[in-house]
């Protein structure tokens, strides 16, 4: 028997969107046998644009006790599931920066042999998500990663439609995170824990 899978659930959120997604990745994972450490990355915006946004305002205060991610998170983790709003196509700076920090991991080789995935959300149905899963994904490939995407490996992969990641469209707010997308997040979650799982034990025979 190996130890349990360690998956870190690191993200961004600035109105809540992937703060719901985020959750539901976490208790499917745990669902699924991960030991699980959700963690939101550093907000960078300055108070006054944070509380100009009711949204925004909620969100952060929803979240303020939930542990900040750091790079030890990703070097205890087996696999890391990270998460994004898109910004103009791309990734959110905040989950950027966090990225940035993991250089010292990286240069001892300590970001390879882990499986990765990615989420998104985008206020338009083509505004982007695949893009900005897809700019995650590089930064993947240059940890040496093992990216692990749902593709339609699961029937219900062909009502979400996306095998890049779990993704939502959140119409400015007007379509909260629902039944599809909580779906698609717990088949990518267990998909995530089962492929670390495989190669966990493969790495300790
Ligand atoms: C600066 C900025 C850029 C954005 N760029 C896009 C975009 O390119 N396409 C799109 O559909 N939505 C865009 N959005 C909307 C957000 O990506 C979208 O509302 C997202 O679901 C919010 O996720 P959150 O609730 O987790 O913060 C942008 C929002 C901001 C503030």
């Amino acid at each position: 028997m190996t130890d349990p899978v360690k998956l870190a659930v690191v993200y961004y959120s600035s109105t809540g969107t992937n703060t719901e997604v985020a959750r539901t990745l976490a208790e499917s994972a745990e669902k699924a046998g991960a030991e699980v450490r959700l963690r939101r990355v550093a907000e960078l915006a300055p108070d006054a644009a944070i509380e100009s946004n009711p949204a925004w305002a909620a969100n952060h205060r929803a979240t303020a006790e939930l542990a900040v991610a750091t790079p030890e998170d990703i070097e205890w983790a087996d696999a890391v599931i990270f998460g994004s709003p898109t910004r103009f196509g791309n990734v959110a700076s905040q989950l950027k920066q966090f990225i940035d920090t993991l250089g010292g991991l990286w240069a001892q080789g300590k970001l390879a042999d882990k499986v990765y995935s990615g989420f998104a959300s985008s206020a338009t149905r083509h505004g982007g998500q695949e893009s900005t899963l897809l700019a995650l994904y590089n930064s993947f490939h240059h940890f040496g990663g093992i990216v692990v995407a749902p593709g339609y490996t699961d029937p219900a992969k062909f009502a979400d439609g996306n095998p890049y990641g779990t993704s939502h469209v959140d119409a400015q707010g007007a379509n909260p995170v629902g039944d599809e997308t909580r779906t698609a997040a717990r088949v990518q979650a267990e998909r995530v824990v089962g492929i670390a799982r495989k190669l966990k034990a493969g790495a300790a025979l």
